[in-house]
């Protein structure tokens, strides 16, 4: 008989600061870990390993690191010394954009790696381990920030668990748009499309282990360009039309998209693809034209009303999001008001806004007059008022219908299901567990702060590919 060799299992907690790639990437940390005997803990008290995936778009994003790394210090250092040291590793995009500097001001971290590197990890955990004066805390820690030829994607394993009825799906990276406030395109690098025949491949494995809906991620993912089988170009649009013959798949969402490369065949596809939810995140930033520019957004207001409004004839019930900077150096009142103008016309359905926040090496930074912080406030605090409105408006606006609404997870009480709508809406549900990662129809009938309620209709939906689920007696029929 052959005896096998038991690995101990080793604890793994990583933290994730940022977008949805940086959730996509941290899954993907824990993959390449997996065979190393590293398993995912809630918890960093007692890890073996602590990852933070980290964010560099805001001061305040890049701030946390630090003192987050200072816990990480006394954790490690209350370490017994008969068990092997903490492994602290530093990811992501602060990792990338400051590097070497994280190594001097806080020499206990072990590693400090970028986005593009983490297949890498189990060599660069190796090395951190190996050298007897690394567990003393003298030494330099192993730094691997490269941008390297041969790409990640081609050397990750495949998903060390389930990852949920809705699936994040990185199809595509980096950015070349360089808006001047930014700095993506320095911490992710040249915009990059993965291969067509990949993602499917990766759509699918997801399918069978239970998703039901792909979220397809990229900092400018309607820039999607990638290889088909047949060696040419395939874009966003055609890329979903593939993916939606996966039997099983239900849903398909993709995030973030540029108002610049929002297609003709994307616009179709919304109104004909029928997997693709009437949902759109399509950050604007601002409403003036005079800061656009500034922005090197490369797209006017007018562009940008042109482009919701085949959205909406394609589409009409579209349910539209974005992303706005207020207090960019240079705008005025009247830019502000601009900006104000365009929510009024297009009404969203939910969005961000941030007070601009200056990033080093970025063009924006070193403008001249910026905005004082009291005014950033005020913007942000009358902005923020107008979206909050039209959010509930929209979600009041749904309360009557009746919707497919997926399930996802249990909810905090008994019997309680969470789902979306198609419109990306949370909503609360009583139901029987036996729903989740089903679709069943709801009418929504409350509407909460940031949250709706339903009640499951009569018309149960199933699952693709799994048999329909009869309703429970009392499940709120
Ligand atoms: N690729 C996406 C944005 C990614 S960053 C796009 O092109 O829209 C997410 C959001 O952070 C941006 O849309 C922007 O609103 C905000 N952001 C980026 N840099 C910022 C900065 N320096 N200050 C404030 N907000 C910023
Ligand atoms: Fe940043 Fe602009 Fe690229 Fe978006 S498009 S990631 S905002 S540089
Ligand atoms: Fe932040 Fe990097 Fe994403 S800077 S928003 S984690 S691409």
């Amino acid at each position: 008989m052959a005896i096998g060799i038991t690995r101990v299992a080793k604890k793994l907690f990583i933290k994730t600061y940022g977008c949805q790639m940086n959730i996509y990437d941290s899954a993907r940390m824990a993959d390449v870990l997996a065979p190393l005997g590293y398993v995912s803990s809630g918890t960093p008290d007692d890890a073996d390993m602590v990852i933070l995936n980290t964010c560099h778009i805001r001061e305040k994003a890049s701030e946390k690191v630090y003192s987050e790394l200072g816990r990480l210090r006394r954790l490690k250092e209350a370490r017994p010394t008969s068990a092997d040291p903490m492994v602290i590793a530093v990811a992501g995009c602060v990792a990338q954009a400051e590097g070497e500097e994280i190594l001097r001001r806080a020499p206990y971290v072990d590693i400090v790696l970028g986005p593009q590197t983490y297949h890498r990890l189990p060599e660069m955990v190796a090395l951190a381990t190996r050298a007897s004066d690394r567990r003393n805390g003298r030494g330099r820690g192993v730094l691997d920030t490269e941008f390297p030829v041969s790409n990640k994607f081609d050397h990750l394993p495949g998903e060390s668990a389930p990852q949920g009825v809705s699936a994040f799906l990185s199809v595509q990276e980096g950015c070349d748009k360089f808006c001047t406030f930014c700095v993506v395109p320095y911490t992710r690098g040249a915009e990059f499309s993965r291969p067509v025949a990949q993602i499917l491949e990766e759509a699918k494995r997801l399918v069978d282990q239970g998703t039901r809906e792909i979220t397809l991620l990229g900092q400018n993912v309607n820039a999607y360009h990638g290889l088909d089988e047949g060696g040419c170009e395939a874009g966003l649009a055609q890329l979903m039309w593939r993916l939606s013959e996966i039997e099983g798949l239900a849903r398909i969402r993709y995030t973030t998209s540029h108002p610049r490369d929002m297609d003709e065949e994307l616009i179709d596809a919304h109104g004909e693809l029928d997997k693709l939810m009437p949902y759109l995140h399509l950050p604007v930033q601002s409403g003036s034209d005079r800061v656009l520019a500034a922005m090197n957004r490369r797209h006017t207001a007018a562009v940008y009303h042109d482009t919701i409004a085949a959205l909406r004839r394609a589409r009409p019930d579209i349910a539209l999001s974005s992303d706005f900077i207020v207090g960019f150096p240079g705008e005025s009142d009247a830019d502000f008001e601009a900006t104000l103008a365009l929510v009024r016309d297009v009404r969203f359905a939910q969005a961000y806004s941030f007070k601009y926040s200056v990033r080093p090496g970025t063009p924006a930074g070193t403008m001249e007059d910026q905005i004082p912080d009291p005014v950033k406030n005020e913007r942000l605090a009358a902005l923020q008022e107008i979206l909050q409105q039209q959010q509930n408006a929209f979600n009041a606006s749904t309360v009557g219908q009746t919707v497919p609404v997926l399930f996802e997870r249990a909810g905090r009480h008994a019997d309680q299901l969470v789902g979306r709508s198609p419109y990306n809406q949370a909503v609360h549900v009583t139901a029987p567990g036996k729903l989740l990662g089903a679709l069943a129809m709801v009418r929504i009938d409350s509407c909460l702060a940031h949250s709706l309620g339903g009640v499951l209709t009569d018309s149960v939906g199933s699952a693709f590919g799994r048999p329909a689920v009869e309703v429970a007696e009392g499940a709120g029929v």
